[in-house]
């Protein structure tokens, strides 16, 4: 038995028949994507009907796995389509504002991957798409949906870490790999919109709207070596609206020691106990009422539902359990998170970070929240 069972809708084998009503889904850029058409096969509230990439030969790897879809080159046929209902994107972080903001203007709602966006012009224009068209849109931040850290909201929520003194959440991952398969991703976006959309969105997601950063950047030997332009390791305190403090951490050029640190941990250190969740393994680790340590551990039970049995570190589950949430709430017109709105605080948090590693100041995050059309200025 998994922890997940709280989220509507859920199953951890494959539906014997489909679901009276269903949310159909296109999607658009087939890496991280084909991830979600295949897991998507765990879901009861959405399925994949049709995909779309640039690269004919992602189209044809798609095919003869998924020969059932319809599949094109062109993104305005996907969005034509009258038999897709939400469109879930998976390109390259620049491409997202513009992507969102064409599925909106074609009566689609849409999932988007993590970052929401990754520019000011990107935050302004899907604000102003959104808010003509009334469309909905959800961020699939994956972490949020990964077991251990869904064992480890649910036990928050339930009071178990008492009041949250302390949150301490890091993504740190040896990104070589990334660089030769994705070379946009030296040089066209940031790697604190890329890897900390991580550990930013759980600060956000535990300790509520963010009011200063201070951050403190540098540039990794690995960095250097692919020509980034901005940095890949990256320090963040932040301050919330209510007082409670956090910290983030990310190093794209790390050498690694996975059995010591995970790639992302979020620490909770509350008045009545801590709590630790761990991707990609999948411990959740907490003290008991009487300060004993307890540690949970369902990796052989959900690895295949997880990982499809592949390298620990796919995101077959997490995309899955994302889609049939936000499937559930646009069926049964219930509130998901994170929604448009949080994910474009999120998107500010982030480049409130940026500026503050950049000058070495503080930054307060409402400025950048009323410079993309949000706050005070909404
Ligand atoms: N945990 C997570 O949720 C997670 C993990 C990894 C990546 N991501 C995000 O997913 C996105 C994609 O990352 P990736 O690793 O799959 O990148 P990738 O470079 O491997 O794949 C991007 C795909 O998009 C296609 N593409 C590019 N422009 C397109 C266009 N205009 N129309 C149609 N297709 C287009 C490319 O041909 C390619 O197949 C990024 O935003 C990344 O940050 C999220």
């Amino acid at each position: 038995m998994g922890f997940i069972e709280h989220i509507p809708g859920i199953r951890r084998e494959p539906p014997r028949r489909p679901a009276p009503v269903q949310k159909r889904i296109g999607v658009v850029g087939l890496h991280e994507g084909r991830t979600l058409v295949l897991g998507l096969d765990r879901a009861t509230k959405a399925r994949a009907v049709a995909a779309c990439d640039l690269n004919a030969e992602k189209i044809e790897a798609a095919r003869r796995e998924r020969p059932d879809l319809f599949y094109t080159r062109e993104y305005a046929e996907l969005l034509a389509r009258p038999d897709v209902d939400v469109v879930a994107i998976y390109t390259p972080d620049p491409i997202h504002g513009a992507q969102i903001a064409q599925a909106f203007e074609a009566g689609k709602d849409v999932i988007c991957t993590k970052p929401l966006v990754n520019s000011m012009a990107g935050a302004r224009l899907i604000r102003e798409a959104g808010r003509r068209t009334g469309r909905k849109l959800f961020v699939g931040q994956s972490t949020r949906f990964f077991e251990p850290f869904a064992r480890q909201r649910r036990a928050f929520e339930a009071g178990e870490v008492g009041d949250l003194e302390l949150a301490d959440a890091h993504y740190i991952h040896r990104m070589d790999w990334f660089y030769e398969k994705s070379p946009w991703a030296a040089g066209a976006t940031d790697w604190v919109f890329l890897g900390m959309s991580h550990p930013i969105d759980l600060l956000r997601w535990y300790l509520g709207p963010i009011e200063e950063v201070q951050a403190l950047g540098r540039r990794s030997a690995l960095g250097a070596r692919y020509g980034l332009e901005g940095f890949d390791i990256y320090i963040v305190n932040a301050r919330a609206a209510s007082g409670k403090i956090g910290r983030a951490m990310g190093h794209y050029g790390v050498h690694e020691l996975p059995t010591a640190r995970n790639c992302i941990e979020l620490v909770l250190y509350g008045s009545a106990g801590t709590s630790l969740a761990q991707y990609h393994d999948m411990r959740y680790v907490h003290t008991a009422p009487d300060g004993t340590e307890v540690t949970e551990d369902p990796l052989y039970a959900l690895r295949h539902y997880y990982f499809n049995s592949e390298v620990h570190g796919m995101h077959y589950g997490e995309f899955a359990n994302y889609a049939e949430y936000f499937a559930a709430a646009l069926l049964e017109g219930t509130p998901y998170s994170p929604d448009l709105e949080e994910g474009l605080e999120t998107f500010c948090i982030m480049e409130a970070v940026r500026r503050s590693a950049a000058s070495g100041a503080p930054v307060a995050v409402g400025a950048v929240i009323e410079e993309a059309g949000g706050g005070a200025a909404a």
